[in-house]
């Protein structure tokens, strides 16, 4: 899959979303210790279901990002400077980069980069609603996979990537570094401004991914039901739990479903066994310490800059610069 933007922006990623979830699903279900890819919470309704959890009281990480970029849009745009093109990685419903956008100087182009396709395109109709001049080229593509923006001269000003919400906890170590490298060859001579969620005391972790509003756990059953919807499983949403707690060793909030009572599953004919207790690993959300973010980010080859906490010290925001 091919997407033309312009002269000198392209993206390609993407595939077929559809063949990699029941790929990945059977993968999964066939393997000893079972877990699969946190992207596939995100159709239409787990993108909805998202959108919630970061309304909720106990979900700290949306509010206090938000607070920190309305405090330091105008620090941030200057480090821009004019006519920056803008790539946001894991776009979701658009609603960071509005404050950045109405600091920046002319943005050149706005590329919002997400796995969920319907919910991108209704973001990016009503972000060019609100900000007519603004040349807005969403890309529906797993930005974890094969994307490659040519890295050939430009006449506009800096490429800035976008990387906000501390997605980068989802990946595992070594993904986040190969992410990271992957960011650093595209932005080359830009930079890359990207929040980063905080350690701290488990308590406030665990109230996060355990919302009273039962939220979250409806985020994560959600993966089953998309599973019955799109590949015609079988999974029965009441035999599963929501289980989410802080491994402080790995220092990540693992999420898994945890199968109440022994039980079959079947994908394509194929029958799956659950033990009582066992589980499908839906998720990690690693958390960082600012300087083991930037020591990541420099063993991916960007210059670590300013960064930006709250008073609390839950939340962080870095200024990465990607050398020429
Ligand atoms: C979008 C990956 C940053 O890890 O906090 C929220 C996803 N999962 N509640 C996170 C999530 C459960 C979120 N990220």
């Amino acid at each position: 899959m091919s997407f033309v933007m312009q002269p000198h922006l392209r993206v390609v990623g993407g595939g077929a979303p559809e063949r990699d979830f029941r790929a990945d699903l059977h993968a999964a279900l066939s393997a000893a210790r079972r877990s699969i890819s946190p992207k596939y919470f995100y159709d239409a309704r787990g993108s909805q279901l998202f959108d919630d959890i970061c309304e909720l009281p106990e979900y700290y990480p949306t509010r206090t990002e938000l607070a920190l970029l309305r405090r330091h849009a105008g620090e941030i745009a200057a480090l821009a400077g004019p006519e920056a093109e803008l790539v946001e990685f894991g776009a979701g419903s658009l609603r960071k980069v509005r404050l950045l956008l109405d600091e920046l100087a002319r943005p050149a182009c706005y590329v919002p980069i997400d796995i969920s396709g319907e919910h991108l395109a209704q973001a990016a109709a009503q972000l060019r609603r609100d900000y007519p001049g603004l040349a807005v080229h969403p890309v529906a593509a797993d930005y974890t996979q094969a994307l490659q923006l040519p890295t050939g001269p430009r006449k506009a000003g800096m490429r800035l990537g976008f990387f906000p919400g501390s997605t980068i906890g989802n990946f595992d170590p070594e993904q986040a570094l190969r992410f990271l490298r992957m960011a650093a060859r595209v932005l080359r001579g830009g930079a890359l401004l990207l929040g980063a969620d905080l350690v701290k005391d488990p308590a406030v972790l665990h109230a996060a991914y355990n919302d009273s509003a039962g939220v979250t756990a409806a985020f994560n059953l959600n993966l089953l039901a998309r599973a019955n919807r799109e590949l015609g499983a079988d999974f029965d949403l009441n035999g599963f739990a929501h289980g989410a707690f802080y491994n402080s060793p790995r220092r990540r909030i693992e999420m898994h479903l945890v199968s109440r009572r022994p039980q079959r599953v079947h994908l394509d004919g194929q029958a799956y066994l659950f033990d009582e207790g066992e589980t499908l690993h839906t998720e990690n959300s690693y958390k960082f310490s600012v300087d083991s973010l930037r020591a990541l980010a420099a063993e991916a080859g960007f210059a670590p800059g300013p960064v930006w906490t709250d008073p609390n010290r839950l939340f962080s925001l870095h200024w990465l610069a990607a050398p020429a």
